[in-house]
């Protein structure tokens, strides 16, 4: 207990309304080595305690590194450096050399973030213990050996990271066979770093020695931005966001039935008549940029046009041109009947023209997204009924002898997938890559090998993670793609929007959901325990955005998908629980780096490991 007296000397000295109190704060935190939590004490400022994150830094096995390492090993102290002290040289070849000046350039300014006035290179040691500070140099050494500047599937991600101190500087020797490695490693070492407020500086791990790779190749992120439209700003967040969190894959869900924001110059009718507004529009200069955007940060922009369902409001154009309806059951009532929500669409399969129309398109979608790697095909929720109340296509039917029953309909559906893939094979320059489609009528259990060949699409699992079919997918020889959405929907949980009562998918998905979701487990559990592991390539958590727009982007995806990108970079082998101390500073990071991710506690058990519990 503090003396009356005491008290009195406190109140006497303390400042009332400074940026930041010039006393040191009573309280220290020490590292409890045993069960690598941070604990908060009375210090009464006076026996050298260490910080809060000095403490998260260097306590427990991984610190507080996100997604956790294949292996790491840390030092216990720190180093106080600031912003203007680091510098890099860097080993590598051609094109490479300027994507790593670039992370380089992002690596500064993340650090620069985690300084509260974010100084941007003005900073000097100020605060209650700046005298002890000497000035300190961090220097990069960056070695890249080879030479690829797109991501893909077969791209080496893995990456090592050293940190050694030797008198007044600490050097991060980073090395890594691709970009992509050397990006990660360099999202780590800002993992290494702090913001000290007694000495208004930085602060970085002593020692460090990691060895990383991911678990698995894909870890995505989708945004739909026909329900709702996003901004590029706010794209942009959400890849940065995405690279705080080693996630590669940005799903651009671009277009849907509601609206067709992506303005091509071979096509503008698409825009002038799919956009919500004229200003609700993505140029072919912004997707470019966005990709580039992308690269940078280690991320994949994966286009997804969604057809032959999911098309609709846009379309109308062409009527208009004479080329006669592309699109049927657009904004047709009631919706109930010919699609899943409202507005209905889906393309007229017995319009020749239609091919013609999507020649252009995919040439222009292959241009500005490239270079691609793969092309999401969309292909779910065709609604037959649509088609079979369309007289146009129920007399191309009857002419054609196909006849009318489900299976003559999904017959020419893949027809028109397969021209579908020609079309995107020939704008990418005959090149073929993989084509990625939805579970869905093409998919079902016990036909899907007669429309879809194992060796050309990858299956994205949108159904629940006890669905069969995922068993049968993988023992056919599909590659696929998890976001079962029992725990990779992040739209799920909020009210209806048709209706009354909670959304279909309710309830809400907690990170502890998103976290535990195993890929892994759930194949070995639908399979027999079979190993199907080099089939599996990786997740993704959606945002549909019916109910989501810039405003709600933020805290609909973070910190959840940080849990996802635990899940997909290391699949470790524990739940959420031990994870949970380093997620909830995860989530400190991203709004430091200016992501509005969501509150997942109250402050004081982000101060009090390990007492939040039940
Ligand atoms: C370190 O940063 C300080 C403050 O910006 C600056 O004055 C000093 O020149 C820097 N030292 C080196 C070696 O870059
Ligand atoms: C810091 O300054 C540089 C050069 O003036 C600028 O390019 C960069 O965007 C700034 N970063 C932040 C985080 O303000
Ligand atoms: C389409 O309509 C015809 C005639 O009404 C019917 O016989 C057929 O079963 C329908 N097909 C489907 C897939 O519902
Ligand atoms: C996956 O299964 C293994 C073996 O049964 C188990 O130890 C592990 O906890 C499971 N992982 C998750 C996230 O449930």
């Amino acid at each position: 207990m503090a003396s009356p007296r005491s008290i009195l000397l406190l109140l006497a000295v303390v400042p009332l309304a400074t940026a930041y109190f010039r006393l040191p704060s009573p309280w220290g935190w020490k590292c409890n080595r045993e069960n690598g939590r941070c604990e908060k004490f009375d210090d009464d400022g006076v026996s050298g305690h260490i910080t809060l994150n000095h403490c998260k830094l260097t306590c427990g096995q991984y610190g507080v590194i996100w997604p956790q390492p294949k292996l790491v090993t840390l030092g216990n102290e720190v180093n106080y450096f600031l912003p203007t002290n680091v510098s890099n040289k860097i080993t590598c070849q051609g094109e490479v050399c300027s994507l790593l000046q670039e992370g380089i350039g992002l690596f500064k300014g993340n650090l620069n973030r985690y300084h509260p006035e974010c100084t941007n290179g003005s900073a000097s040691f100020k605060g209650p213990w700046e005298k002890d500070v000497k000035e300190h140099q961090i220097l990069l050494d960056i070695r890249v050996t080879g030479g690829e500047t797109s991501l893909g599937f077969d791209t080496d991600e893995s990456y090592t990271l050293t940190v050694t101190t030797l008198e007044g500087t600490t050097t991060a020797l980073i090395t890594a066979v691709s970009f992509f490695g050397a990006r990660h490693g360099l999202e780590t070492l800002t993992q290494l770093v702090e913001y000290d407020e007694l000495r208004d500086s930085l602060q970085i791990v002593n020692s460090a020695s990691v060895n990383d790779a991911p678990a698995f190749k894909y870890r995505g992120i989708l945004l739909d931005t026909s329900r709702n439209f996003f901004s590029i700003k706010s794209i942009e967040r959400t890849l940065d966001a995405m690279a705080a969190n080693k996630l590669n894959t940005f799903h651009w869900h671009i277009t849907d039935s509601h609206s067709y924001p992506l303005y091509l110059d071979s096509l503008p009718k698409m825009a002038w008549w799919g956009a919500y507004t004229a200003r609700q529009v993505y140029t072919p200069a912004d997707v470019r940029a966005i990709v580039h955007y992308g690269r940078v940060r280690g991320i994949r922009v994966l286009p997804e046009f969604d057809a032959p369902a999911h098309v609709g409001n846009g379309w109308q154009w062409a009527e208009k041109a004479g080329l006669g309806k592309l699109a049927v059951c657009v904004n047709r009532e009631p919706w109930q009947s010919y699609c899943v929500e409202p507005p209905c669409g889906q393309f007229n399969l017995a319009n020749p023209k239609l091919y013609d129309v999507l020649d252009i398109m995919y040439q222009e979608w292959i241009d500005i997204f490239s270079p691609i790697d793969s092309f999401h095909y969309g292909g779910d929720e065709v609604n037959l009924n649509c088609w079979n109340t369309t007289d146009e296509v129920t007399q191309w039917m009857d002419a054609e002898g196909f006849g009318r029953d489900a299976d003559a309909y999904y017959k020419q559906w893949s027809v028109f997938q397969e021209k579908s893939r020609q079309l995107v094979t020939k704008a990418n320059g005959g090149k073929e890559v993989p084509g990625i489609i939805w579970t869905s009528h093409l998919t079902e259990a016990g036909h899907v090998d007669k429309y879809l060949d194992p060796a050309k699409y990858i299956i994205q699992i949108w159904t629940k993670g006890d669905d069969p079919l995922i068993g049968e997918l993988l023992q056919k020889g599909y590659r696929v793609i998890f976001s079962n959405y029992d725990a990779w929907y992040l739209d799920c949980g909020f009210g209806a929007w048709v209706g009354e009562g909670n959304n279909w998918c309710s309830p809400y998905k907690g990170w502890q959901t998103v976290y535990d979701n195993s890929p892994t487990n759930i194949s070995r559990t639908l399979t027999a325990n079979n190993n199907y592991g080099n089939q599996i390539l990786g997740g993704e958590a959606a945002l549909w955005s019916e109910q989501a727009d810039e405003e709600s982007l933020d805290a609909r995806l973070w910190p959840r998908g940080s849990a996802l990108a635990e899940r997909l970079w290391t699949n470790p082998t524990t739940n959420w629980e031990p994870a949970e101390f380093r997620l909830i500073h995860q989530r400190q990071r991203l709004v430091n780096r200016g992501i509005q991710a969501d509150r997942i506690q109250p402050q004081w058990c982000h101060q009090n490991d390990g007492l939040c519990y039940l």
